[in-house]
């Protein structure tokens, strides 16, 4: 489970909004406190907090909260992470991360299945691929008329349009063809959501020999992939192409 975005570093708020930067927190841009910044809770509630934990607006326990794990699961709560629910290991659990993909396209053909939706489909699979992996930022952007749109990620804010052939979302979009980038400042036309993103990944999803989106994950080190994500990468973007699509 990412934790919520929390804004301590503008001294000035001002100063924020002004540069008017994707990665100002929402905290940041709109103001509102976090809950726990609230004396009263229910000030918290009423304010509208977009910040608020699942927990805190589901009234869900953490599993951690479960003195009985098995009661923890069978509440049915989101809160439990993928670790749990799927099996699935951590990356750094992994000697070798093609096993590592093998067992994620394994664990996640389940919920790649139980769902025609675009937007459903590609939700899961954002959380369960930042949450197995760790990658800094992973998300689809969607084929909309000339343009891509941003669609369901996990991560920071990030730019909501790209056009056809520019950044690497949208030349892989042109090839037809996924990108690896293994140093984004090497990318010619490289669009930065956030200077924090070091290499990139975007694979295309296609239907019928069209590209309908693509998959774009960011890793804050060099070079975080190869040939393995890669071939891996493409095999789920297939895999939730022929579902969707
Ligand atoms: N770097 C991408 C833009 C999207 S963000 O990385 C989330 C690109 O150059 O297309």
């Amino acid at each position: 489970m990412s934790e919520p975005a929390i804004m301590i570093t503008a001294a000035d708020k001002a100063e924020g909004f002004a540069s008017g930067s994707p990665m100002i927190t929402p905290t940041a841009r709109t103001g509102i406190k976090e809950p726990r910044e609230h004396s009263d809770k229910a000030e918290g509630f009423a304010s509208g907090s977009p910040t608020i934990t699942p927990t805190a607006r589901t009234g869900i326990k953490e599993p951690r909260e479960h003195s009985d794990k098995a009661e923890g699961f069978a509440s049915g709560s989101p809160m439990i992470t993928p670790t749990a629910w799927t099996g699935i290991k951590e990356p750094r659990e992994h000697s070798d991360k093609a096993e590592g993909y093998a067992q994620f396209l394994e664990q996640v053909t389940y919920y790649i299945e139980a769902s025609p939706h675009e937007v459903s489909v590609m939700a899961n699979i954002s959380a369960a691929l930042r949450e197995t992996f760790g990658f800094f930022w992973v998300g689809f952007y969607l084929v909309r008329n000339e343009e891509l749109i941003l669609g369901p990620f996990q991560g920071s804010m990030a730019c909501t349009t790209i056009k056809y052939g520019r950044g690497v979302c949208g030349t892989a979009w042109q090839r037809k063809q996924s990108i690896v980038v293994a140093d984004v400042e090497q990318f010619p036309g490289h669009i930065a959501c956030s200077s924090l993103s070091r290499s990139e990944i975007v694979v295309p999803l296609i239907s019928e020999g069209e590209v309908k989106a693509v998959l774009d994950i960011d890793s804050d080190s060099l070079a975080a992939f190869d040939e393995t994500d890669r071939q891996a990468l493409e095999q789920l973007a297939a895999l939730i192409a022929k579902q969707i699509y």
